[in-house]
């Protein structure tokens, strides 16, 4: 049966870093606080660089990877949350610079959820034999719409951008994407673009919102969406737990990872985190954590990784991959 196989990967963060003691002289807090409620202690923030130009840095490196030119890419999809502009798609500004002229472009906004969703995407276009190579990447430069007043935020996020290029093959690779919305909790993490503001309802203030979040109620989605999620994904590809290498989790608090971890009593160190350097990147977070892992040399082909994310929306997500890469 035809699919998409991850055939490059590649990520980019921006140089400058931000330590939990940077932010102690912005708000009241402190490494102690940040680092024992959510597993952060830096991340990375944006001089410069927008999230189109974190996301060409990716996707150059995973096209790189995949020893494949820009040029045979059939379709871009950029999964973000802080977009450079309303319109064009950041992807259109990516398919510029990286030159890759024979794409369609278009954005997928599924907050932290979005790589997931840019990944079911991906593979429903390769599986229905439209396209042979497709760019997913996730890319954020989420500092800009942070309230850097607000410590139940700043603390948390990062900037940052992972690519893949998925490639049609018959063998080893996505074996199945599940994504969902409950819409009900649409405004526990919110970030509001211009108000109506026209000729018959004339506004004050136009200004774009900025990040705000109701923690509480996200943590226990989380913590109740992960294992859900996972026991789904296990069950629909008819495998057990232990049969899994990894779980690579939306990198968001080492706390949620542990209580997800003993509900579905399997042990923490299944799940992979590079939480601590980064904080939470949303939507760049899983193919941020991917690429390190092949980087490191922790991924062998046959391997079962079980990806699984949550975010604004509140969108979760998962898939499962059996990894097939030269
Ligand atoms: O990608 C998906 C997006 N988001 C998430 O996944 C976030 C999910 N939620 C969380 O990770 C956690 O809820 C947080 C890390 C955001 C907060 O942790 P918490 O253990 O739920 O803390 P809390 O909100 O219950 O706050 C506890 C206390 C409060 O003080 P009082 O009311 O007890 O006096 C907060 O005001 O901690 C205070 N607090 C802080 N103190 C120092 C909140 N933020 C900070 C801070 N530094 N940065």
């Amino acid at each position: 049966m035809i699919k998409g196989r991850i055939a490059g990967i590649g990520s980019y963060v921006p140089e400058n870093v931000l330590t939990n003691e940077d932010l102690s002289k912005l708000v009241d807090t402190s490494d102690e606080w940040i680092y024992t409620r959510t597993g952060i202690s830096n991340r990375r923030i944006t001089k410069e660089e927008n999230t189109s130009d974190l996301a060409a840095k990716a996707a150059e490196k995973a096209l790189e990877n995949a020893k494949i030119s820009p040029l045979e890419i059939d379709l871009i999809i950029v999964a973000t949350t802080s977009p450079d502009a309303l319109t064009p798609a950041t992807a259109a500004i990516v398919q510029n610079k990286i030159g890759a002229k024979n794409s369609a472009c278009f954005d997928v906004l599924a907050a932290c959820t979005g790589f997931i969703y840019g990944l079911k995407i991906a593979n429903s276009f390769i599986k229905s034999g439209d396209y042979n190579n497709i760019l997913v990447i996730g890319a954020e430069a989420l500092s800009k719409i942070i309230d850097w007043k607000d410590r139940n935020t700043c603390v948390l996020f990062g900037d940052g951008a992972g690519a893949i290029v998925l490639s049609k093959t018959s063998g080893d690779g996505i074996s199945s994407v599940d994504i969902g919305t409950d819409g009900e909790k649409n405004e526990y993490i919110l970030c509001k673009s211009h108000p109506i503001n026209n000729p018959i309802n004339k506004v004050e203030k136009d200004i774009l919102g900025k990040m705000s979040m109701n923690g509480k109620e996200v943590f226990k989605f989380a913590v109740n969406i992960i294992p859900r999620l996972i026991n789904k994904l296990l069950e629909d590809n008819n495998i057990k737990i232990q049969e899994l290498d990894y779980i690579v989790p939306h990198q968001a608090n080492n706390r949620i990872i542990e209580l997800a971890a003993k509900k579905l009593d399997v042990d923490v160190d299944k799940f992979y985190m590079n939480l601590e350097k980064y904080g939470n990147t949303s939507s760049a977070s899983i193919p941020l954590a991917l690429d390190e892992m092949n980087k490191k040399g922790l991924l062998k082909n046959g391997q079962k990784l079980a990806l699984v994310g949550f975010g604004g929306g509140l969108t979760y997500g998962s898939s499962l991959i059996i990894w097939n890469k030269n």
